[in-house]
């Protein structure tokens, strides 16, 4: 049973509630036109390193007459996505040492997930499973913005915490997490030297700003519930790879202090308070066909 990314990474919570929302409907016009898959089609798509299955999910729905198979590493994630989503296959695996036969799919697409794993490896794989004709799909973060709330703030307490445990953590190096980033003129040379043909690349760019009325409270309330999740888990995960530096109290006092941060967020929300805090979350596409 594998749970590093889960435990020590990312939580659950973190991954799947901001991922839920970069593949909201709402912003679906910003990744099919450059995917360029034909809906009609009986496809079979495959998602390596799904985490909790936001994007498996909204694949599912995007294309309706597709077969969505989703592997990831870590138990955690695949144990959640099988509970909460029908309709699509999560299997745990390696995507170094993929479990399917060659030529076995029409789509392999990843979200976050290339600057991870090795690219001889990872390419190598989706280059053997994709059929002649398929198509591989990398969707890759870029630096955006973040902007918080000023209610959000770090108080002298939760700076001290953070600043007391700063060197301490390893888990980046531990458990190889962006080992093998690949700057925007980099990463389709590499979909290239990979064999990959007609290699194109755009970007996918969303303001995710709670107070703007252009979105629906369900949504906007989905963008401070994701911010929420990330800090809460942030709290959890140094408790758990660093116990030794952090005692069972000043957890508990460090969520209380966020979900009180957090509740007055959501109640000045509702009063019409505006913060004007916001989001633009950057992600460059990467599109190559096996020919
Ligand atoms: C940044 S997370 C992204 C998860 C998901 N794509 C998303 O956007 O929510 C990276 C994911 O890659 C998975 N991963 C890393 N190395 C892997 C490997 N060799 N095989 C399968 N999954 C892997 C991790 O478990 C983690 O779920």
């Amino acid at each position: 049973m594998n749970t590093n990314w889960s435990d020590h990474i990312q939580g659950i919570n973190t991954l799947f509630l901001s991922r839920q929302l970069r593949f909201d409907d709402h912003f679906k016009d910003q990744y099919l036109p450059f995917f360029s898959l034909d809906s009609e089609k009986k496809l079979r798509i495959l998602e390596i390193g799904c985490g909790p299955g936001a994007l498996a999910t909204a694949l599912h729905r995007w294309y309706l007459n597709a077969e969505i198979v989703a592997i990831d590493r870590d138990s955690a994630f695949i144990a959640y996505a099988r509970e909460r989503v029908p309709g699509v296959t999560f299997l745990e695996g390696d995507a170094t040492s993929l479990p399917f036969d060659d030529a076995s799919f029409d789509v392999t697409i990843s979200n976050t997930v290339s600057e991870h794993i090795e690219p001889n490896a990872f390419y190598g794989e989706q280059m053997r499973v994709l059929k002649k004709g398929g198509v591989c799909l990398v969707l890759s973060g870029r630096k955006g913005i973040h902007h918080r709330a000023a209610c959000l703030e770090e108080s002298e307490y939760e700076k001290a915490f953070w600043s007391k445990i700063r060197d301490k953590d390893h888990s980046m190096e531990t458990y190889q997490v962006c080992k093998y980033p690949q700057n925007e003129q980099q990463h389709p040379a590499l979909l290239s030297s990979m064999g990959f043909s007609n290699v194109s690349t755009g970007y996918a760019i969303l303001d995710l700003t709670p107070d703007d009325p252009k979105y629906p409270d369900e949504m906007s309330l989905g963008m401070i519930e994701a911010e929420r999740a990330n800090d809460i888990d942030a709290i959890l995960s140094v408790r758990r790879s660093l116990s030794e530096y952090v005692s069972r109290a000043e957890e508990v006092e460090m969520l209380r202090i966020t979900q009180e941060k957090f509740d007055r967020r959501i109640r000045q929300y509702f009063t019409g308070e505006k913060q004007w805090d916001t989001t633009v979350s950057v992600t460059m596409l990467l599109r190559g066909e096996k020919l």
